[in-house]
């Protein structure tokens, strides 16, 4: 019994289910307590226990409709063998791997085996009957991370190297579509109900590029995941995409197709089956100021959604500064919805 799993068989009950993007860590006092202890944001990853915790916290705090798995899109990387690390305040730091000679640094020969403390914490966490999301950052915005070597505001390093030589970075995205479609099924095999793919810097691709280096190698990856979990339910976050969001809901065989705050929803659900299930949008600022405009942002969105399956979320990650009374406030609001809209 499950308002979230039942959306994706079909079955559409009363007030949408709700679960935050980036819910575990960051915004809990009880997060920032296990990561004291631990140290290493990266060892709290590849520690089974500690990361089934953490998957768990917001769940016991807010009683939320799904958790998503405290993991990282960064460990793909890493697991494939190239140096990641985080800087306390910083961020993601990668040593950056090189265009055309990728293949010298990177290798499949320990992937899934560095990638076992993750499918462990999925066993762990699966011993409760929460429905659990698991996830993989999409090949684009994993490749400008491991090329540009730190997060950025536009990557305009990776993207120059890329256009320099696109045959080699074609043979990139294939690469990590490859690695991406394993992570998944094994994530699938230890148990997590539903995928999302983070393609946090999707809107940083030219529209030229889109099908080459979007929207090709986003197919390849759900069309291997399904062929071994072909009724694997997939969610898209192709954030920023701007007008391609239309083209990326038709094309991509998508269960459900996650919004970032830009979208107009109204604009969006004349170009897009009614079956497919929205997720989002509410802008994460909203959450932080609280009070009625968060009460006005989720009654537009309800409001906009009429009609369609639609999970309740934000159009990105929570900000750590939310205030934890406010994101009370919102579940309350978002369960206290009717039909009448
Ligand atoms: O959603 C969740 O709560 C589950 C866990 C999760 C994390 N990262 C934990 C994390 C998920 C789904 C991610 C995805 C992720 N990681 C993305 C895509 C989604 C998005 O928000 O755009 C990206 C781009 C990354 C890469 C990454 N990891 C960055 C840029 C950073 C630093 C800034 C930040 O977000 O805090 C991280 C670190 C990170 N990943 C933290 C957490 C809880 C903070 C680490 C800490 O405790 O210091």
């Amino acid at each position: 019994m499950s308002k979230f799993l039942d959306l994706f068989q079909g079955k559409k009950s009363g007030t949408p289910p709700v679960w935050f993007m980036r819910q575990a860590g960051r915004s809990l006092p009880e997060y920032r307590e296990v990561r004291k202890q631990c140290g290493n944001f990266l060892d709290l990853c590849y520690t089974p226990a500690l990361a089934a915790k953490v998957t768990l916290q917001p769940i016991e705090r807010f009683n939320l409709d799904a958790a998503i798995l405290f993991s990282d899109i960064l460990l793909i990387p890493q697991a494939l063998g190239q140096r990641v690390w985080f800087q306390e305040g910083e961020g993601p730091h990668l040593e950056p791997i090189s265009l055309p000679s990728f293949e010298k640094t990177l290798s499949f020969s320990k992937f899934l085996e560095n990638l076992f403390p993750v499918y462990e914490a999925i066993s762990l966490v699966k011993k409760n009957p929460i429905p659990l999301i698991g996830f993989a950052g999409a090949p684009w915005t994993l490749a400008l991370y491991m090329l540009q070597g730190e997060g950025s505001r536009d990557f305009a390093e990776a993207k120059q190297l890329a256009f320099q030589n696109e045959e080699a970075f074609s043979r990139l995205l294939a690469y990590l579509g490859e690695a991406i479609s394993l992570h998944l099924i094994e994530q699938a095999k230890a148990g997590v109900n539903v995928v999302q793919l983070f393609d946090t810097w999707a809107g940083l691709c030219p529209a030229t590029h889109f099908e080459r280096w979007i929207l090709e190698p986003t197919q390849a990856i759900i069309k291997a995941v399904r062929q071994v979990y072909p009724t694997l339910p997939v969610i898209g976050f192709p954030r920023g995409l701007g007008l391609n969001l239309v083209e990326y809901g038709r094309k991509l065989p998508l269960s459900a197709l996650s919004l970032d705050s830009s979208v107009p929803i109204s604009l969006l659900n004349k170009e897009l089956p009614d079956s497919l299930i929205f997720q989002g949008n509410l802008d994460p600022s909203l959450l932080v100021a609280g009070g009625e405009p968060l009460k006005q942002g989720i009654m537009e969105i309800h409001r906009d959604m009429k009609g369609r399956p639609y999970i309740f979320n934000l159009g990105h990650g929570v900000f750590p500064q939310t205030p934890i009374s406010h994101i009370e406030s919102c579940l309350e609001w978002v369960r206290g919805l009717g039909d009448k809209r």
